[in-house]
């Protein structure tokens, strides 16, 4: 069967589809945010493509690679192997209970997937596709290892604080590279490393320029403006090598003589993984499903993963020379969590495993509330009060009550066997005509992935039942006219029907119980829109509640545990923040630190964590760089008052770029920054005393 799909306003024609879906790490438990920005969207997609009987495969696995694994393993006294073996298990069951489709789920530290990376390499090795570069490192000569930047701790160059990572200063947000920490230590051993010559292999990226700029902006125009617009602004900054080898004693060994002790870099054999889970799959068969150009690939992942996928693995796939490349990446926005961002080490989530617990059975209630929220364009806030509302007012109310009116009312009057179908009124016809259109316009919405807007018709579909049966009031009926309330009942059976097709996608738990419901096996996809689904006199099965209501005790039952969080969360940080040691009024006054008003602001070119202002302070305007670019859009902060500390040595940052002064900001227990400011206007340059 081949199907098309639009590009660019041309049909391209494909035969199959290979859709992939992020590779989580196995390092701890799933939540909400993978479910809703992954897992759930590239489900669907897999079950809708099923049901339209193309072939697919739906591949997925853990990411068992990494420096953070290691980090995690050291913490625990024990092995990576032990911490994969453990989240590997129970991020697989999770998926499974969700009823996440995978035709397969692997691991990146299996024996196909070992050989498949080495070999990978050794081919663009081989094919002279990697440059090899010889730099300084930092070297633990007590622990006889290279550390990499996540393993170095230090003084930050920017704001001084203590305790910046080799990467990043988690304190002021500046990116950083280890070589700049004052005082650098190893979080190994806690000796101060020291610099040692390192050969590494790299990716040139910046070869693979012209044919990416031509391949994505131009013959991609299709895909999301968010995955579009981060591809566009990393081509406009100019691709640079990439390392694809780490001094690491986790991973896939480097296959190159010479090269022990090295290992291959987690994003390089992380995608790889696809490629390995599809030989699981299918050990003779599986190059179609990567290499015939009528094979259609669609990476589903998370946008923290854009560049990965639409970049990195796009050249590693066209350097190696015989694969297809991705012909879409639909890439979710974030999820968070009552108006925080989702964080596994603040342990601000809610947990799939933990989520069962607390609502067994109810699978289908959180896919339906996650789709329905789902982050596609920007962000969405996830709450326990809209996940609430909408199992109350929409499954329960809408769908649920439908569906059990239909099969009691039937169950009452007709002994649970479907009515004969007699004259169908204007209104009727209406109806029908309604639920007509739903197969076309649920699959032009899925076609090109706005899962939030497809299930909205399939709601929709219970909508037009429920206001039909509220409408023709068949139970009022039954005194009187017995053959218009036995088509009004097979007229609402069939719609019934219908919903057990149009949500099949999306919440199979429940399509699955309307089928023993309605006493049928199977319902065609093809069908959907059909009218004549269940016949006169066919047999029901017993009705039981789709949906149950959610009570208010439930609810506020999770919300006090996100609030004890919350509580441990601030007392532990003030516990690794104590006051500091008490200063004289002499010391506090050497600080001088002012009002100053916000003349402009706008974001640095290429440090993402960066805004620039212009500051009045009184006497002439100042510059001042801060790293709160995360936490503020620039023209949230123009026109605003904000205390400053004005004698602070001047900073220059890598770009050049000269700070005077420092912004002053308040650190919230989730790690965002909140700009301080005055409670009355003052004029600019007021001292704060
Ligand atoms: O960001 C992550 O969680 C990565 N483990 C995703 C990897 S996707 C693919 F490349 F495997
Ligand atoms: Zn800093």
């Amino acid at each position: 069967m081949a199907y098309y799909q639009k590009h660019n306003d041309m049909e391209k024609k494909f035969k199959r589809t290979t859709i992939t879906s992020a590779l989580p790490y196995a390092n701890g438990p799933v939540h909400i945010g993978h479910l809703a920005g992954v897992y759930v969207p590239a489900d669907i997609y897999a079950r809708y493509l099923r049901l339209k009987k193309e072939e697919v495969i739906f591949i997925g696995g853990s990411d068992e690679h990494g420096v953070p694994i290691t980090i995690r393993a050291k913490k625990e006294g024990c092995t990576p192997q032990d911490i994969v073996d453990r989240y590997h298990e129970l991020i697989k069951k999770s998926f499974e209970e969700f009823g996440i489709s995978f035709d397969v789920y692997g691991r990146t530290t299996s024996k196909v997937h070992s050989e498949t990376a080495s070999d990978f390499f050794r081919k663009l090795y081989d094919k002279g596709e990697f440059i090899e570069k010889t730099s300084m490192q930092y070297y633990d000569e007590e622990a006889k290892t290279f550390l990499a930047d996540r393993y170095i701790t230090g003084e930050c160059p920017r704001c001084h604080a203590q305790g910046a990572y080799g990467d990043q200063c988690e304190k002021c947000g500046s990116t950083l590279s280890p070589t700049e920490l004052i005082n650098p230590k190893s979080a190994i051993s806690g000796s101060q490393p020291v610099m040692k010559e390192t050969t590494h292999w790299y990716l040139p990226l910046d070869k693979h320029e012209v044919w990416l700029r031509q391949w994505i902006l131009e013959s991609h125009k299709e895909w999301r403006p968010n995955v579009y617009g981060q591809c566009k602004s990393w081509l406009d900054m100019g691709l640079q090598p990439r390392a694809v080898s780490r001094d690491l004693d986790w991973g896939i060994p480097v296959p190159v003589e010479g090269a022990e002790g090295k290992v291959l870099y987690v994003w390089f054999d992380a995608p790889i993984g696809y490629i390995s889970n599809t030989k699981e799959l299918l050990p003779d068969n599986w190059e179609k499903w990567w290499k015939d150009p009528e094979t259609r690939l669609v990476h589903f992942i998370g946008k923290d993963n854009i560049v990965f996928h639409c970049i990195v693995f796009p050249a590693m796939l066209k350097a190696e020379g015989s694969y297809i490349l991705p012909d879409n990446v639909p890439a979710n926005e974030f999820l968070n969590l009552e108006g925080d961002k989702i964080s596994t080490s603040r342990n601000w989530a809610v947990w799939l495993h933990e989520y069962l617990q607390d609502f067994p059975g109810k699978q289908d209630v959180l896919r339906y509330v996650l789709t329905a929220n789902a982050p596609e364009t920007k962000d969405n806030d996830f709450t326990w009060k809209d996940f609430q509302a909408r199992n109350n007012n929409e499954l329960v109310a809408v769908y649920g009550n439908f569906v059990n009116r239909a099969l009691q009312l039937t169950k009452k009057y007709f002994d649970g066997k479907v009515p004969a179908c007699g004259e169908l009124t204007d209104y009727d016809r209406e109806t029908l005509k309604d639920f007509a259109d739903v197969k076309a316009e649920v699959e032009k919405l899925l076609d090109v992935f706005k899962f939030r807007d497809a299930q909205k018709e399939a709601m929709n579909l219970a909508r037009i039942g429920n206001k039909y049966l509220a409408d023709t009031e068949p139970w009022k009926l039954a005194k009187t006219d017995m053959g218009r309330v036995a088509t009004i009942l097979n007229i609402a059976l069939q719609l019934v029907a219908n919903l057990a097709i149009a949500f099949e996608p999306f919440l199979p738990f429940s399509s699955k119980k309307l089928r023993e419901m309605l006493n049928v096996e199977h319902l065609e996809w093809d069908n959907l829109g059909r009218t004549d689904l269940l016949p006169e006199g066919h047999q029901l099965g017993e009705p039981v509640l789709l949906f149950e209501k959610i009570d208010d005790e439930t609810i506020q039952a999770q919300v006090d545990k996100l609030l004890a969080t919350k509580k441990a969360n601030e007392a532990a940080n003030y516990k690794a923040n104590p006051v500091k040691p008490t200063v004289s009024i002499e010391d506090f006054d050497k600080l001088d630190i002012r009002v100053g008003t916000v003349l402009e602001c706008a974001p640095v070119p290429k440090m993402k964590k960066l805004l620039q202002f212009k500051i009045a302070d009184g006497l002439e305007d100042r510059t001042i760089v801060s790293g709160i670019a995360q936490h503020y859009k620039p023209e949230e902060l123009v026109g605003k008052q904000v205390l400053f500390i004005a004698n602070l040595a001047p900073r220059q940052f890598k770009n050049g770029l000269v700070s005077e002064g420092m912004i002053l900001s308040a650190e919230n227990w989730d790690g965002s920054l909140a700009v301080t400011s005055v409670l009355r206007e003052v004029k600019p340059g007021s001292e704060v005393k």
